[in-house]
């Protein structure tokens, strides 16, 4: 069975995301065309592409940030975006989701533990010594020493900040987390006990994940299904599947060198990390939906 194009949902699926017919655009130039995709719930879901195939942007249409030329949008049950705009109570769904965008985005002038209450503040009437509380639950549930809390981001490195960052995203127990290249930037052992950290913040908080990278190690550690952009569409499938897929640019990605070396790299990685993760990304013969 090869990938299938778009969503692929049958019937009876829990699906806490699903995109339908998206198409965007920016003047005359058409990002994504008759887009299907979905998320179901409690999966780490890949989203990779070549550089600006429009992953952020996807990203972007999803949690509402942008408004799609075409198409629907349906998350955690509530119609985001339509024809006739969407019907969701946005200011009461922003609070199910967390965002770790591209560049980390922490406000650099606050320490982290006031990064980390900015969403608390602005979603919740929590009074202050609780949301402290919060925050330093935050901080030393990403692995950050209490310390950290007080520091600015440039006294931080690159790894502490992505994981401040990602105390930020949790910081309203949200039921999605979204990571636009979670491990850009980190030298591979950062990037490595990021993917082990999220691996483990998934199966613990039950989360269901949606993470862009480029980082093919992390595809392998920590993703159920990936999803690929090409030609405006996504194609969607284990990453077994995906190796089957005819498409030039699938094809050099999965199996030409970097794609081996992370292969390899799982197989001699496996069942050697703290690993709770229950997914089926390792399974050798996945089965596809649809
Ligand atoms: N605000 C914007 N205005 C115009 N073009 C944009 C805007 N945001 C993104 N684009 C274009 O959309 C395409 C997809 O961008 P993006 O989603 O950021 O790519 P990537 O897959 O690298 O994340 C790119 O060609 C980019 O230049
Ligand atoms: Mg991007």
């Amino acid at each position: 069975m090869s990938p299938v194009d778009g969503n692929g949902a049958g019937g009876g699926e829990d699906l806490v995301i699903r995109v339908q017919g998206l198409r965007t655009q920016f003047g005359r130039h058409v990002v994504h065309d008759n887009l299907d995709f979905s998320v179901r719930r409690g999966e780490v879901m890949g989203l990779v592409g070549g550089s600006g195939t429009g992953k952020s942007v996807l990203l972007r249409n999803i949690v509402g940030l942008m408004r799609p030329a075409a198409g629907t949008i349906d998350i955690l049950g509530e119609r985001i975006a339509a024809p006739g705009g969407g019907t969701a109570d946005m200011a009461l769904l922003r609070k199910r989701w967390g965002m770790l965008f591209q560049d980390g985005a922490l406000f650099s002038s606050l320490t982290v533990a006031q990064n980390i209450e900015v969403p608390l503040a602005e979603h919740t009437d929590l009074p202050p010594a609780l949301r402290r509380e919060i925050c330093e639950l935050k901080v030393a549930l990403v692995g950050l020493p209490p310390e950290a809390a007080h520091k600015v981001p440039s006294e931080l490195s690159g790894g502490m900040r992505k994981r401040a960052g990602l105390a930020r995203a949790l910081a309203l127990d949200p039921e999605i987390l979204f990571l636009d290249e979670p491990t850009a930037g980190l030298d591979p052992i950062g990037a490595h006990q990021f993917d082990a950290l999220l691996r483990d913040l998934q199966s613990a908080l039950l989360l269901t994940v949606v993470m862009v990278t480029h980082d093919l190690d992390s595809l392998y550690a920590v993703c159920d299904r990936v999803s690929v952009l090409v030609d405006k569409r996504v194609k969607v499938g284990t990453i077994a599947e995906l190796e089957r897929e005819p498409d030039p640019w699938i094809q050099d990605y999965f199996l030409g060198p970097r794609g081996r070396a992370a292969a390899s790299a799982k197989d001699a990685l496996r069942g050697g990390t703290s690993g709770a993760h229950s997914g089926t990304g390792d399974a050798p013969q996945d089965t596809m939906q649809g």
